[in-house]
């Protein structure tokens, strides 16, 4: 039986992940350590809470001797770092907390990792490392110099830089994976897809930033996830693989296809200030992941945006939980009495 560890897994793409990984493995064990900052919603995994294959530990990996009990009982074959902030417009506005989670506390989780010899170790980036596009530039790849924008994207690349300089400094086993915007079920509403949809479900504006013109690569979630799968189990140790769905569109584009496919007019748009450093463009050369791990996006942007629409019409409670705040209720009621049970 394999053991995962898997940081900040009640987020949008690790909650996918672990959901996915143990609907495919049936061998694997999976602890899911995360902090429950705002975006971590323990009501994201309740449908695996009960299967004895998955444990929930709550806890900080800025926190090295909780990492250390944890990695001592559960003795993991592999570690997959997904815990961090992750909203570009909250780093603007405080970049306090992504330098603690994001840069101090992959150095602690590395440090504790290489400490209890853990033998794989995936850490999970974004593109937004690179920096920005013109709209005639080729797409990123791996040997994309590192330009950070934000206070967000200069947070990953510092845990990127750290990543790679425990491999070449300790031999420390891991991987780099970095992808584009991801979109799906369970991504939290202050992110442009969820938040539109969420607004012109409820006949409110839609803010575009700027003019709409910038540009993103969006990826369906469930390929992301096979992607860190697939780095998981045959990435080389020391590398970076970039992951992209081949599918650039400008914001604008976007907002006015989910307007269309709700049935709601244009003119719910609202042009807004921009947001300071916006960067203009981004698309991912992922044809390295394509050729090393046997990886490709599968998930058209068609099929993949209509399942979402669905998803986020008929899981308007859960819209409605985060919006209000209800969802952090949830541990403190219903998780943390199966635990005080067990
Ligand atoms: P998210 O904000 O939805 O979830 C982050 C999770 O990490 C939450 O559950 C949160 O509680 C947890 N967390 C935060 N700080 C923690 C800490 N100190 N200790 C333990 N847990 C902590 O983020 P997401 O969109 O799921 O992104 C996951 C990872 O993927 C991030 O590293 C992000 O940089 C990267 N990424 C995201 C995208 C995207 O489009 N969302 C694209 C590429 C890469
Ligand atoms: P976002 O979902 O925050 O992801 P990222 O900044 O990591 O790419 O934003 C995606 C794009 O949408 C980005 O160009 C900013 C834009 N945007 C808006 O125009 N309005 C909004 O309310 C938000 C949240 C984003």
């Amino acid at each position: 039986m394999q053991t995962l560890l898997v940081t900040g897994g009640c987020g949008f793409i690790g909650s996918n992940f672990v959901r996915r990984q143990l609907a495919s493995d049936p061998d694997v064990r999976i602890v899911n350590v995360d902090k429950l900052t705002y975006a971590g919603n323990l009501e994201n995994l309740a449908d695996v809470a009960e299967d004895p294959r998955y444990q929930f530990e709550r806890g900080d990996i800025c926190d090295r001797e909780f990492l250390q009990r944890v990695l001592a009982k559960i003795r993991p074959n592999a570690v997959i770092n997904f815990a961090a902030e992750s909203h570009v417009d909250r780093s603007i506005l405080d970049s306090g907390p992504f330098i603690q989670t994001n840069v101090v506390g992959t150095q602690t989780l590395l440090d504790a990792c290489r400490e209890a010899g853990v033998s794989r170790f995936v850490q999970v980036s974004t593109d937004e490392v690179y920096g920005s596009l013109g709209f005639e530039d080729p797409p990123f790849t791996e040997a994309t110099p590192l330009v950070p924008s934000s206070p967000y994207a200069a947070s990953k690349a510092a845990a990127d830089l750290l990543v790679g300089a425990y491999c070449r400094t300790f031999d420390f086993p891991a991987i780099v994976t970095r992808c584009g915007n991801n979109y799906g079920p369970y991504q939290f509403p202050e992110k442009i897809i969820p938040l539109f949809l969420a607004n012109a479900l409820a006949d409110q504006a839609l803010p575009v930033y700027g003019h709409g013109e910038n540009v993103r690569d969006w990826i369906h979630v469930r390929d992301h996830c096979a992607g860190i799968d697939a780095a998981l189990r045959r990435g080389r140790v020391g590398e970076v693989y970039n992951f992209g769905g081949r599918n650039e569109l400008k914001n604008i584009d976007l907002t006015r296809t989910l307007l269309a496919a709700l049935g709601k007019p244009d003119s719910l748009i609202r042009y807004v200030t921009d947001r300071p450093g916006h960067d203009l463009r981004y698309a991912i050369d992922c044809t390295k992941a394509e050729r090393e791990l046997g990886w490709t996006p599968e998930v058209s942007f068609e099929e993949g945006l209509s399942e979402t629409i669905a998803w986020y019409r008929s899981h308007g409670e859960w819209v409605a939980r985060v919006q209000s705040g209800e969802y952090r209720r949830y541990y403190e009621t219903q998780y943390q009495d199966r635990l005080e049970d067990r």
